[in-house]
């Protein structure tokens, strides 16, 4: 990696602006915003608690939810202000507007070791449009640049991207340093063998991801609604599962494509299927879904089987390295969440590089209660699956070179 990162910076008395993603999922409770999940801002503390010791004074930026370019106020970021305070145990001053006078003042009196947190930049319209005057004022309020919120470095917008004109140098934080070491270095030349699971219900949102790890995976494991459409595709009923219908033809094209690169590619052996799609409905293991029988009339396939999850379990076992993304049944219910939290218990077993590439599956780790047996978790969504694709991140590309 190229770019310059924090720890090559002079930042002592400096003002550190740094775009972190704070996007964290809230919930109302009692009138009020609480926090449901601070993964996100717990992971920024390194770079936070960085530059507190090194005497910088930061200026925190950040979006939250989508307010679509006006003020919002749940989507206020002082609850996390406050959240922010009792995790680094030091004030944390909160700007209601993001930039201008109120802004200007609030950082003017800021001391070094300071922590300043700006209102959500997405309730300008300008930041979403990479407006270049809207950067330039937000450049205004720091020395220099950091950009840690990996979670959003694939939107290029006035804080992630269109700022890095207007201040210098610019320089990744600790998390963006992390994410793209394991989600780009590590896989970059993994270990071998490397094996994908990859879940989630759709096949299109997965393409470009399945087609770049396809050039380096020696095993694909597809689990979640997406096998329904590459079972369809194939010609075995599906039942009432849920399908891409428009994507068959996409789904045969990756198989084909597996077969040409030597890659091995599994679709489940066999499924969950229930008569209703909720909690208590009937359920049941089906036969081998190879022998053609496939889902029964009028049911629909919610997890992976037995036999799949001992396939996977054995795939799994013998890998050196290996990348989850998107869980393999309708997790969320505990009816159907069997096939997931097998996975997780696999993946917290074995002995290999665990990467988990955001998303749901960061979710289905957690409440397994195993996250901290995983190599790394990335708090990116988009993000990861863009880089993964081997897309150029804006966020990461604007930052200034190491020379
Ligand atoms: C995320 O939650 O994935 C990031 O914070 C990006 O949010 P966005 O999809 O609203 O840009």
């Amino acid at each position: 990696m190229n770019k310059l990162t924090l720890r090559n910076l002079d930042v002592r008395g400096k003002r550190v602006l740094v775009r972190v993603d704070f996007n964290v999922p809230t919930e109302e409770r009692d009138g009020s915003i609480a926090i449901t999940d601070d993964t996100r801002i717990r992971e920024s503390l390194p770079t936070i608690n960085y530059l507190r010791e090194q005497g910088a004074k930061t200026i925190l930026m950040a979006h939250f939810g989508r307010p679509k370019g006006q003020p919002v106020e749940k989507y206020s970021l002082r609850p996390v202000a406050d959240h922010l305070h009792t995790l680094i145990n030091h004030p944390v001053a909160f700007s209601r507007h993001t930039t201008g006078p109120e802004a200007e003042q609030i950082i003017a009196d800021m001391k070094e070791g300071d922590v300043t947190l700006l209102e959500n930049v997405r309730f300008q319209p300008e930041e979403e449009a990479n407006d270049p005057t809207f950067a330039q004022q937000l450049a205004k309020l720091g020395d220099v640049y950091v950009n840690d919120a990996f979670g959003a470095a694939h939107r290029a917008h006035a804080s992630t991207a269109g700022i890095t004109k207007f201040i210098s140098p610019s320089a990744m934080g600790f998390l963006m340093e992390k994410e793209l070491q394991y989600l780009q270095g590590e896989l970059d030349q993994p270990a071998k063998p490397f094996v994908v699971i990859m879940g989630g219900s759709k096949v299109s949102d997965k393409i470009g991801v399945i087609k770049a790890l396809m050039e380096k995976a020696d095993a694909i494991l597809i689990g979640g609604a997406m096998a329904n459409t590459f079972w369809k595709a194939q010609g075995i009923p599906v039942g009432a599962s849920r399908v891409e219908a428009d994507k068959l033809d996409l789904a045969n094209e990756l198989l084909e494509h597996a077969k040409a690169k030597g890659v091995k590619f599994f679709l489940p052996l066999d499924a969950l299927e229930t008569e209703e799609f909720k909690a208590g409905a009937r359920k049941r293991n089906t036969s081998r879904i190879e022998d053609g029988h496939g889902i029964t009339e009028g049911w629909q396939a919610v997890d992976i089987g037995h036999a799949t999850i001992a396939l996977y379990e054995e795939q799994i076992a013998k890998a050196k390295t290996i990348l989850w993304n998107g869980p393999v049944g309708v997790f969320e219910i505990p009816d159907f969440a069997d096939g997931t939290i097998a996975i997780a218990e696999a993946l917290a077993k074995s002995n290999a590089t665990t990467i988990i590439g955001g998303g749901d599956s960061v979710t289905a780790v957690k409440q397994a209660g195993l996250a901290d047996r995983m190599t790394f978790i990335s708090t990116g969504g988009g993000a990861s699956l863009e880089l993964l694709e081997g897309k150029e991140l804006p966020g990461v590309a604007a930052l200034t070179e190491k020379s």
